[in-house]
């Protein structure tokens, strides 16, 4: 069986790296090929990801770069599409809920190419979050559907998709978490950034930040910065900017005090090396707010929705919106002793891409 494994922007990459390792073990059985988009293409944002989490070298690289969505997912749709076309692949496999996700879903299914969806079902329910819409189409139109947490199985159910397709499997950006941490303790392998920040601040937060919602507004964005800034009084933050906000930081002229450290996009050990040991994490991603609930970590979310309720449910994460009063009463809470405490999800133990492989394969023989 050939499988095309579809990774373009960041945290694809972290989620690709467990499903190599648990294909490996079927060698024979399974062709896994490696299709980067080039939906985020700067070393920082890519290269260091490959390097680090041990991926081997895309075997194409579509070249997509950035641009508009429309620009942006037509781009990867027309790479994509020749590249289907000449390969064939029995099964692509699209994680997340980026553009490149929903480009290569979307080629794959009008060309008869089945198409398996890793953390399908998570809904935002907000229709103004570009991936609330990548999640929808992908999922409308995928075959498989692997699922990190129940409200991902109860939507899946409620829009019609039949049972036989959907496995809660758990999570592979845990299997990763999991992994890396060993490894980053085992070796020593912390480097960058993280080392300086953590030699010169015993206490700190960790901040991250790219929304567009949080970001792209300068109003919204002036309000999260004096959350920041008025946090950052009782302890010190470091943020690593991704270059979205960079940009916009520099354009509308914010300033975010003294006691938030600026440094650049982090690679993977280096910031699992520095947020595993923060005080809590600010931040408007949806990974880390999953990773924070699996190593028990405070976490206040920076948005009025999320689409991974199970660390509300059962995680350290809370939503606290962008508005400065809010977001100082929930640091507070956690400053102050009164950290909410969570447990780890079920299945999210470090084995969810062995079961992914699994299942892929069985899937196939019962298709023979
Ligand atoms: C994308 C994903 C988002 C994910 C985030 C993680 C979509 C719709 N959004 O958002 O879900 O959480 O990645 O980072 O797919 N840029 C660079 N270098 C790069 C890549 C981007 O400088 O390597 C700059 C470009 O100016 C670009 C901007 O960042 O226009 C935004 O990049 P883009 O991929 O469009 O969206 P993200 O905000 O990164």
């Amino acid at each position: 069986m050939t499988l095309h494994l579809i990774a373009g922007a960041r945290p694809n990459f972290m989620k690709i790296a467990p499903v190599l390792r648990a294909a490996a073990a079927h060698k024979d059985l399974l062709n896994c090929q490696i299709i980067h988009t080039g939906q985020h293409y700067d070393r920082s944002m890519s290269d260091v990801f490959f390097e680090e989490l041990g991926i081997p070298t895309p075997d194409h690289h579509l070249g997509s770069g950035s641009g508009s969505h429309a620009e942006q997912t037509a781009r990867i749709m027309v790479a994509y599409e020749k590249l289907c076309l000449q390969q064939r692949p029995d099964v692509v496999v699209v994680v997340g809920d980026v553009n490149s996700t929903l480009a290569c879903s979307i080629v794959a299914k009008k060309l008869h190419i089945k198409v398996a969806h890793i953390e399908a079902g998570l809904r935002s329910r907000d229709r103004e979050m570009p991936e609330e819409i990548n999640r929808l189409v992908t999922d409308a139109i995928s075959d498989l559907f692997f699922v990190t947490e129940p409200s991902g199985v109860e939507h899946l159910r409620r829009e019609g998709h039949p049972e036989s397709a959907i496995h809660h499997v758990g999570h592979v950006m845990v299997d990763n978490l999991i992994y890396q941490k060993h490894r980053l303790e085992a070796d020593g392998l912390a480097q960058g950034d993280s080392l300086a920040f953590k030699a010169t601040h015993p206490h700190y937060g960790v901040v991250t930040l790219h929304r567009p919602s949080n970001v792209d507004d300068a109003e919204t964005f002036r309000s999260v910065a004096g959350a920041l800034r008025s946090v950052s009084e009782r302890l010190p933050l470091a943020f690593p900017v991704h270059p979205r906000t960079r940009q916009n930081l520099d354009k509308f002229g914010i300033d975010l005090g003294p006691r938030v450290t600026l440094l650049e996009p982090m690679a993977y050990m280096d910031f699992l090396n520095l947020w595993k040991d923060a005080r809590m994490v600010l931040t408007d991603s949806g990974g880390l707010q999953e990773e924070t609930t699996a190593l028990g970590i405070p976490c206040l979310t920076l948005r009025n929705n999320t689409e991974r309720p199970i660390t509300i449910e059962q995680g350290t994460n809370v939503l606290v919106g962008t508005t400065p009063a809010r977001v100082e009463a929930a640091a507070r809470e956690v400053l102050d002793g009164r950290a909410k405490q969570g447990r780890r999800p079920e299945l999210w133990d470090g084995h969810a891409a062995e079961r992914i492989v699994r299942i892929l394969l069985d899937s196939t023989n019962a298709a023979c």
